[in-house]
Protein backbone atom coordinates (compact mmCIF):
# COMPACT_ATOMS: atom_id res chain seq x y z
CA UNK A 1 0.00 0.00 0.00
CA UNK A 2 0.86 3.54 -0.05
CA UNK A 3 1.05 4.80 3.12
CA UNK A 4 1.12 8.68 3.48
CA UNK A 5 2.21 10.98 6.16
CA UNK A 6 1.56 14.16 7.39
CA UNK A 7 4.26 15.39 9.22
CA UNK A 8 8.34 14.34 8.88
CA UNK A 9 9.54 13.90 12.19
CA UNK A 10 10.41 11.58 15.43
CA UNK A 11 6.79 9.83 14.30
CA UNK A 12 6.63 9.67 10.94
CA UNK A 13 10.35 8.59 10.30
CA UNK A 14 9.90 5.71 12.90
CA UNK A 15 6.52 4.44 11.14
CA UNK A 16 8.17 5.04 7.77
CA UNK A 17 10.99 2.66 8.38
CA UNK A 18 8.64 -0.18 9.59
CA UNK A 19 5.98 0.45 6.73
CA UNK A 20 9.04 0.36 4.33
CA UNK A 21 10.29 -2.82 5.74
CA UNK A 22 7.13 -4.81 5.32
CA UNK A 23 7.03 -3.67 1.81
CA UNK A 24 4.93 -0.83 1.59
CA UNK A 25 5.24 2.83 -0.36
CA UNK A 26 5.75 5.71 1.78
CA UNK A 27 4.68 9.53 0.78
CA UNK A 28 6.08 12.01 3.58
CA UNK A 29 4.83 15.66 3.55
CA UNK A 30 5.36 18.59 6.38
CA UNK A 31 4.59 22.00 6.22
CA UNK A 32 6.90 23.58 4.22
CA UNK A 33 7.05 21.52 0.95
CA UNK A 34 8.59 18.52 -0.69
CA UNK A 35 11.78 20.39 -1.68
CA UNK A 36 12.68 20.75 2.13
CA UNK A 37 12.13 16.94 3.05
CA UNK A 38 15.13 15.75 0.55
CA UNK A 39 17.12 15.18 3.50
CA UNK A 40 14.45 13.02 5.55
CA UNK A 41 13.75 11.10 2.13
CA UNK A 42 17.56 10.22 1.85
CA UNK A 43 17.68 9.03 4.93
CA UNK A 44 14.33 6.84 4.68
CA UNK A 45 15.58 5.56 0.68
CA UNK A 46 14.04 3.80 -1.65
CA UNK A 47 10.23 3.31 -1.47
CA UNK A 48 9.98 6.70 0.06
CA UNK A 49 9.52 10.00 -1.82
CA UNK A 50 8.28 13.73 -0.83
CA UNK A 51 4.79 14.72 -1.71
CA UNK A 52 2.47 18.53 -1.43
CA UNK A 53 -0.01 18.95 1.25
CA UNK A 54 -2.91 17.78 -1.09
CA UNK A 55 -0.58 14.78 -2.89
CA UNK A 56 -0.97 13.18 0.52
CA UNK A 57 -4.30 12.51 -0.08
CA UNK A 58 -3.47 9.80 -2.88
CA UNK A 59 -2.37 7.48 -0.13
CA UNK A 60 -4.27 4.72 0.81
CA UNK A 61 -3.55 5.74 4.56
CA UNK A 62 -2.20 8.63 6.11
CA UNK A 63 -0.65 9.13 9.43
CA UNK A 64 -1.30 12.21 10.80
CA UNK A 65 2.01 13.11 13.05
CA UNK A 66 2.42 16.57 13.99
CA UNK A 67 2.55 17.96 17.59
CA UNK A 68 -1.73 18.89 18.81
CA UNK A 69 -1.34 22.56 18.19
CA UNK A 70 -0.99 21.70 14.19
CA UNK A 71 -3.19 19.05 13.77
CA UNK A 72 -6.05 20.82 12.83
CA UNK A 73 -3.88 23.07 10.31
CA UNK A 74 -2.41 20.01 8.90
CA UNK A 75 -6.25 18.27 8.76
CA UNK A 76 -8.54 21.51 7.82
CA UNK A 77 -9.60 22.34 3.89
CA UNK A 78 -7.94 19.20 2.54
CA UNK A 79 -10.58 16.87 0.26
CA UNK A 80 -11.05 13.80 2.84
CA UNK A 81 -12.55 11.01 0.61
CA UNK A 82 -12.96 8.07 2.24
CA UNK A 83 -8.98 7.92 3.53
CA UNK A 84 -8.30 6.05 6.30
CA UNK A 85 -6.83 8.83 8.45
CA UNK A 86 -4.68 7.30 11.69
CA UNK A 87 -4.26 9.69 14.35
CA UNK A 88 -1.14 9.08 15.89
CA UNK A 89 -1.16 12.59 17.92
CA UNK A 90 -1.20 13.38 21.57
CA UNK A 91 -3.43 16.21 22.97
CA UNK A 92 -0.31 17.76 24.79
CA UNK A 93 -1.62 21.56 25.97
CA UNK A 94 1.66 22.98 25.22
CA UNK A 95 5.33 21.84 25.40
CA UNK A 96 4.72 20.53 28.90
CA UNK A 97 4.99 16.73 28.78
CA UNK A 98 5.84 16.42 32.29
CA UNK A 99 3.10 14.92 34.33
CA UNK A 100 1.87 18.11 35.40
CA UNK A 101 1.17 19.25 31.51
CA UNK A 102 -0.26 15.95 30.88
CA UNK A 103 -2.80 16.36 33.61
CA UNK A 104 -3.23 20.02 32.47
CA UNK A 105 -3.90 18.33 29.40
CA UNK A 106 -6.39 15.49 30.12
CA UNK A 107 -8.44 18.65 32.79
CA UNK A 108 -8.98 20.32 28.95
CA UNK A 109 -10.01 17.43 26.99
CA UNK A 110 -12.08 16.62 29.95
CA UNK A 111 -13.95 20.27 29.57
CA UNK A 112 -14.78 19.83 25.95
CA UNK A 113 -16.43 16.58 26.60
CA UNK A 114 -14.68 14.35 23.81
CA UNK A 115 -11.78 12.46 23.01
CA UNK A 116 -9.12 13.98 20.95
CA UNK A 117 -9.37 11.92 18.20
CA UNK A 118 -13.34 12.31 18.16
CA UNK A 119 -11.92 16.68 17.64
CA UNK A 120 -9.88 15.88 15.23
CA UNK A 121 -12.48 13.91 13.38
CA UNK A 122 -14.41 17.25 13.03
CA UNK A 123 -11.95 18.96 11.36
CA UNK A 124 -11.37 16.49 8.95
CA UNK A 125 -14.93 15.55 7.37
CA UNK A 126 -14.89 12.50 4.82
CA UNK A 127 -11.84 10.69 6.40
CA UNK A 128 -12.23 7.41 8.37
CA UNK A 129 -10.25 8.18 11.27
CA UNK A 130 -8.69 5.57 13.59
CA UNK A 131 -6.93 6.38 16.63
CA UNK A 132 -3.87 4.61 16.91
CA UNK A 133 0.49 4.42 17.25
CA UNK A 134 0.30 7.76 19.73
CA UNK A 135 0.41 5.42 22.62
CA UNK A 136 3.95 4.35 22.18
CA UNK A 137 7.19 6.23 22.31
CA UNK A 138 9.30 5.89 19.36
CA UNK A 139 12.63 5.22 21.25
CA UNK A 140 10.84 1.81 22.34
CA UNK A 141 9.93 0.51 18.52
CA UNK A 142 13.30 1.69 17.07
CA UNK A 143 14.03 -2.11 16.29
CA UNK A 144 13.51 -2.53 12.74
CA UNK A 145 14.10 -6.30 12.24
CA UNK A 146 12.11 -8.44 11.09
CA UNK A 147 12.60 -10.41 14.96
CA UNK A 148 11.94 -7.76 16.61
CA UNK A 149 9.45 -8.16 19.91
CA UNK A 150 5.62 -7.36 19.05
CA UNK A 151 5.11 -4.45 21.07
CA UNK A 152 1.39 -3.23 21.66
CA UNK A 153 0.17 -0.54 19.69
CA UNK A 154 -3.74 0.25 20.42
CA UNK A 155 -6.33 1.02 17.62
CA UNK A 156 -9.58 2.70 17.94
CA UNK A 157 -12.18 3.98 15.72
CA UNK A 158 -15.72 4.00 14.65
CA UNK A 159 -15.01 2.39 11.23
CA UNK A 160 -15.17 -1.17 11.81
CA UNK A 161 -13.82 -1.63 8.60
CA UNK A 162 -10.84 0.78 8.21
CA UNK A 163 -9.98 0.19 12.02
CA UNK A 164 -9.59 -3.93 11.04
CA UNK A 165 -7.26 -2.45 7.71
CA UNK A 166 -4.72 -0.17 10.20
CA UNK A 167 -5.12 -3.72 12.82
CA UNK A 168 -3.68 -5.68 9.81
CA UNK A 169 -1.53 -3.64 8.58
CA UNK A 170 0.36 -2.83 11.44
CA UNK A 171 0.65 -6.49 12.80
CA UNK A 172 2.07 -7.37 9.13
CA UNK A 173 5.24 -4.58 10.47
CA UNK A 174 5.57 -6.75 13.17
CA UNK A 175 3.59 -5.24 15.95
CA UNK A 176 0.40 -6.24 17.97
CA UNK A 177 -2.05 -4.21 17.33
CA UNK A 178 -5.08 -4.50 20.55
CA UNK A 179 -8.81 -3.27 19.35
CA UNK A 180 -9.83 -1.02 21.69
CA UNK A 181 -13.36 0.22 20.54
CA UNK A 182 -14.95 3.31 19.67
CA UNK A 183 -12.77 6.42 19.09
CA UNK A 184 -14.73 8.04 22.24
CA UNK A 185 -14.28 4.31 24.26
CA UNK A 186 -10.70 3.66 23.12
CA UNK A 187 -9.52 7.47 23.84
CA UNK A 188 -10.71 7.33 26.94
CA UNK A 189 -8.01 4.39 27.52
CA UNK A 190 -5.01 5.42 24.99
CA UNK A 191 -5.14 8.89 24.59
CA UNK A 192 -2.65 11.21 26.15
CA UNK A 193 -2.41 10.79 29.94
CA UNK A 194 -5.10 7.52 30.19
CA UNK A 195 -4.24 4.70 31.71
CA UNK A 196 -2.75 2.60 28.21
CA UNK A 197 -0.69 6.00 27.14
CA UNK A 198 2.94 5.18 27.52
CA UNK A 199 2.78 2.07 29.01
CA UNK A 200 6.12 0.07 29.45
CA UNK A 201 7.68 -2.51 28.30
CA UNK A 202 5.46 -4.90 30.43
CA UNK A 203 3.24 -4.35 27.48
CA UNK A 204 5.97 -6.38 24.52
CA UNK A 205 4.35 -9.77 23.60
CA UNK A 206 6.99 -12.36 22.39
CA UNK A 207 4.51 -14.75 19.98
CA UNK A 208 5.53 -17.62 18.59
CA UNK A 209 5.91 -17.39 15.24
CA UNK A 210 3.62 -20.19 13.36
CA UNK A 211 4.08 -23.18 12.30
N1 LIG B 1 7.82 11.27 19.70
C1 LIG B 1 7.17 10.21 20.16
O1 LIG B 1 7.77 9.26 20.72
C2 LIG B 1 5.67 10.13 19.99
C3 LIG B 1 5.05 8.90 20.19
C4 LIG B 1 3.70 8.78 19.96
C5 LIG B 1 2.96 9.90 19.55
N2 LIG B 1 3.58 11.11 19.43
C6 LIG B 1 2.77 12.23 18.96
O2 LIG B 1 2.94 12.30 17.53
C7 LIG B 1 2.93 13.65 17.08
C8 LIG B 1 4.23 13.95 16.34
O3 LIG B 1 5.31 13.82 17.23
P1 LIG B 1 6.82 13.91 16.73
O4 LIG B 1 7.65 13.54 17.90
O5 LIG B 1 6.99 13.20 15.44
O6 LIG B 1 6.93 15.49 16.46
P2 LIG B 1 8.08 16.27 15.68
O7 LIG B 1 9.31 15.46 15.60
O8 LIG B 1 8.13 17.64 16.25
O9 LIG B 1 7.50 16.38 14.17
C9 LIG B 1 6.38 17.16 13.86
C10 LIG B 1 6.34 17.31 12.35
O10 LIG B 1 5.13 18.00 12.00
C11 LIG B 1 5.40 18.85 10.89
N3 LIG B 1 4.33 19.85 10.80
C12 LIG B 1 4.08 20.89 11.63
N4 LIG B 1 2.97 21.56 11.21
C13 LIG B 1 2.52 20.90 10.09
C14 LIG B 1 1.42 21.11 9.21
N5 LIG B 1 0.54 22.09 9.38
N6 LIG B 1 1.29 20.26 8.16
C15 LIG B 1 2.17 19.25 7.96
N7 LIG B 1 3.22 19.00 8.79
C16 LIG B 1 3.40 19.82 9.83
C17 LIG B 1 6.80 19.39 11.23
O11 LIG B 1 7.47 19.82 10.07
P3 LIG B 1 7.43 21.31 9.52
O12 LIG B 1 7.46 22.22 10.72
O13 LIG B 1 8.64 21.38 8.68
O14 LIG B 1 6.16 21.41 8.77
C18 LIG B 1 7.47 18.12 11.75
O15 LIG B 1 8.05 17.38 10.69
C19 LIG B 1 2.71 14.50 18.33
O16 LIG B 1 1.33 14.77 18.45
C20 LIG B 1 3.18 13.61 19.47
O17 LIG B 1 2.53 13.92 20.70
C21 LIG B 1 4.92 11.24 19.62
Amino acid sequence: MRIGFIGAGNVARTIARHMLASGHEVLISNSRGPETLTDVIAELGEGASAVTRDEILGADIVVLAVRWGDAENAVRGLKWDGQILIDATNAHVGTDISLEGVTKSREELAKSGRTSSEILSAWAPGARLVKSISNMPMAWISDFSKTKPRTVLFASGDDAEAKRVVIDLLNDAGFAALDLGSLAAGGAMHEVGAPLSGVELHFVQRMREPE
